[in-house]
């Protein structure tokens, strides 16, 4: 379903931040991605999506390949669609209720006729538990119900896989649980998803794999099980334990 090989990135010229990244994800697959601060997590994800361009590399989505040392912007356009992201915060339009918030890419992008999306939308708000918040804005919700209806929205677009960077890393304690609750039965759904995250008891139950990315590089892919016991790499090991006990 999503293929990415030898996917680099610089900034401005300064160090590479992405090395020559390679991961596959099969259809329905749930991959989590984890790694410390700096490290490149949300780089790669935005490079997916092209909302960073990569330096070189090459992305495949669902039959949409792009070769990103020289992608057109049609190409990247139709990649983009393939994919949606869910942000650490929320990015939803202040000025939309929830349920206009939830409608909207299914009006722009989808080209939907107003009703159906306005269906569409008060079905995915009540997946996600927010059916009595339609006519919301966000301003009055709190961030786990507007991280919710991010998760709504990125459900109303076409995309074949859904990238999360830390959807819950802005909220407070007491909201992370209905977040992480909604993204599980996302995951259920046999959605393909690519998640950061620093959840790693979240991380362990819903992924099928998970990566370890450190300085740009994957260096360290299994299961949960492999990476959280088994691992013989004395890093991963160190970073899996230090998160577990803050
Ligand atoms: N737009 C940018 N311009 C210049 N440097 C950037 C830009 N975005 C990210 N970087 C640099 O790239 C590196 C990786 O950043 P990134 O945000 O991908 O890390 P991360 O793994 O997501 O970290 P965190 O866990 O803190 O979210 C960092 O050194 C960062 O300073
Ligand atoms: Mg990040």
């Amino acid at each position: 379903m999503l293929k990415i090989s030898q996917l680099r990135k610089t900034f401005n010229n300064t160090m590479p931040v992405l090395k020559g990244i390679d991961l596959t994800l099969e259809q329905g697959e749930v991959m989590a991605v984890i790694g410390p601060s700096g490290t490149g997590k949300s780089t790669l994800l935005r490079c997916i999506n092209f909302l960073e361009r990569p330096d070189s590399g090459v992305i495949k989505i669902d039959g949409i390949k792009v070769n990103a040392s020289r992608a057109k912007n049609s190409e990247i356009y139709k990649l983009r669609r393939k994919t949606s992201m869910v942000f650490q915060n929320y990015n939803l339009f202040k000025n939309m209720t929830a349920l206009e918030n939830v409608m909207e890419p299914m009006i722009t992008i989808q080209k939907l006729d107003r009703k159906t999306a306005e269906e569409r939308a008060h079905d995915l708000l009540s997946k996600v538990g927010l059916s009595d918040k339609s006519g919301f804005y966000p301003r009055k919700m709190s961030g786990g119900q507007q991280q919710r209806v991010g998760i709504a929205r990125a459900l109303a677009s076409d995309a074949k896989v859904i990238l999360f960077d830390e959807p819950t890393s802005s909220l407070d304690p007491e909201l992370i649980g209905e977040v992480l609750d909604v993204i599980r039965r996302v995951a259920k759904a046999n959605i393909t998803m690519l998640i950061v995250t620093h959840e790693m008891k979240f991380a362990r139950e819903i992924a099928d794999t998970m990566i370890f990315l450190e300085d740009g590089v994957v260096a360290g892919k299994g299961t949960p099980e492999e990476i959280f016991e088994h691992s013989g790499n004395e890093r991963i090991r160190r970073f899996v334990n230090r998160v577990m006990e803050a």
